[in-house]
């Protein structure tokens, strides 16, 4: 079996956004307390932050983190987490049925993200509360003294705004399972009103409206087109959320879920438009799909509740196999193939909840079979991303019709003229062989790097006692000669290859 494509550096789609390489961090479960937050962990620092977990992060390549949440914040009273920690209330949570101690809130978050060197996008709740409440968080975030919220931040330590730029107007209403859940109507109207505040408190913001919490939502699409008729002119981005998983052995489609991303991004690229059109506004909505994984949420849903009202209980713990990784590995192929829409990006969540980091309370971390692919493509995608169609075989599937076997996508650093290659072979029985025509590529390229995510048990996993059963090894079979790349993709695979 073979796949083909030819790569021209003109044939730029869009630079490669930092903003793709998102996470999400949630009060939900153990994400904060005991994933990055555990005073009397033998290895956390002054500030009771897990530094094994703050290395993985950086480690990944994370570059900014959504926070607090998630279903979380459409309950949170954010003064709540701020102040003397034996003064903070403890609350109930509404959307995950667990205990709030409040013992980590935006200015313990703030000096994590410093340590962790990413940006904080920043999640207002519009469920239970609206544009009163979005101000005095941004006053307290962002103002920089003299008012009696920024100088609260002041007096707890943090001398300096956090210039917090990004910011998510509230987290996924057009779910009935959302506390505050609003028609698009009422939605738009909340969101256009408090993003309208928020630019008169700071004009520069950038501010994300709900889209919808999947693409199978009965108002997919009406509900953007709803909201951004509302919202047009005072926001910058639509919010796109997915998560995906293997249905009753369905692994053919599982491994062409990237094909419901595409899919998903194209349909909300043509809904934002068109209703910029019927505005006849010059102005374009982005795309921040801030909420994307793997996620076994059907076996979540099946589960009887459990751990009600715990604190820090240990829920959505999925442990992730290879097949996993090489669907993450595509999701992210998906979205620098969209890098001209889809500038902000948060893989949910960071750790333990669904995560590529796992640890244990009062013992080790390690990293998931899906870090990999995510670190990969973070550290090695740079410049822009080149428009990369391929010709391959295809085969059917239940969930998502004829979808190609390979899925790829290249990015070229024009000044150091590293050209990167990212692909994937859904194929679960045959390696396919990739060819690259090089040739519109001037000077002599050769294979510097190239890692290949695979193994003869797609359903290996790294645990606390095997923590490195799963990791990308070096592409056995890749070749460049005379203006061709040739490697050889194992069945279900993910491999980055990078020329120089
Ligand atoms: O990431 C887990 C949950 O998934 C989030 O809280 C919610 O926004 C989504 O439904």
């Amino acid at each position: 079996r073979v796949a083909s494509c030819v790569l021209d550096p003109a044939a730029v789609v869009a630079p490669v956004n930092r903003r793709t390489f998102g996470s999400f961090v949630e009060h939900l479960g153990r994400c904060v307390y005991t994933g990055l937050y555990e005073p009397g962990h033998p290895l956390a620092d002054e500030d009771g932050f897990r530094t094994d977990v703050l290395a993985l992060t950086r480690e990944m390549g994370v570059t900014m983190v959504r926070y607090p949440g998630g279903n979380f914040v459409s309950g949170y009273r954010w003064e709540d987490g701020i102040g003397p920690r034996e003064r903070r209330p403890r609350r109930r949570d509404l959307a995950w049925h667990s205990i709030e101690t409040n013992e980590v809130g935006i200015d313990e978050f703030a000096r994590w993200a410093g340590k962790a060197d990413v940006e904080i996008m920043y999640a207002v709740n519009l469920g239970t509360r609206g544009v009163q409440e979005a101000l005095d968080v941004h006053e307290y975030a962002n103002h920089p003294e003299g008012t009696t919220l920024s100088e609260l931040r002041r007096a707890n330590g943090a001398a300096k705004p956090y210039g917090i730029t990004l910011w998510c107007l509230g987290n996924e209403l057009d779910g009935p399972w959302q506390t505050g859940h609003k028609t698009p109507q009422e939605y738009g109207l909340l969101a256009a009103s408090t993003a309208r505040a928020l630019r008169s408190a700071e004009p520069g913001l950038e501010l994300v409206a709900c889209g919808s919490s999947s693409s199978s939502m009965p108002t997919f699409g009406t509900w953007e087109a709803t909201v951004l008729e509302h919202a047009y002119d005072v926001v910058d981005y639509v919010s796109c959320h997915a998560y995906y998983e293997e249905h009753g052995g369905d692994l053919g489609s599982f491994l062409a879920s990237a094909v419901d991303m595409d899919h998903f991004v194209d349909s909300i690229v043509a809904t934002a438009d068109s209703v910029g059109a019927r505005l006849r506004s010059k102005k374009k909505i982005n795309i921040s799909f801030d909420e994307w994984n793997v996620w076994y949420l059907s076996r979540f849903q099946a589960e009887e509740p459990a751990n009600e009202w715990a604190v820090a209980p240990r829920v959505i713990e999925d442990e992730y196999n290879v097949a996993d990784a090489v669907v993450v590995g595509n999701l992210l192929i998906s979205l620098l193939r969209h890098s001209d829409r889809v500038t902000a990006a948060c893989q949910a969540q960071l750790v333990n909840v669904i995560a590529p980091i796992r640890t244990e309370p009062g013992g080790p971390a390690w990293r998931q079979t899906i870090f990999h692919p995510f670190a990969k493509t973070a550290a090695l995608a740079r410049g822009s991303v080149l428009h990369t169609r391929l010709a391959a075989p295809t085969y059917a599937t239940a969930r998502h019709g004829e979808v190609s076997l390979v899925d790829a996508v290249a990015t070229h650093d024009a000044e150091s003229g590293d050209l990167v290659v990212f692909a994937v072979n859904r194929d679960q029985s045959d390696p396919v062989e990739l060819t690259v025509d090089l040739h519109l590529f001037a000077g002599d390229l050769a294979v510097a790097e190239a890692w290949t995510l695979a193994d003869d048990d797609i359903r290996a996993t790294n645990t606390q006692d095997d923590p490195d059963r799963v990791v990308p090894h070096p592409t056995p079979l890749v070749s460049l000669d005379g203006g061709t790349l040739r490697v050889v993709l194992p069945p279900v695979s993910w491999s980055a290859i990078r020329l120089a």
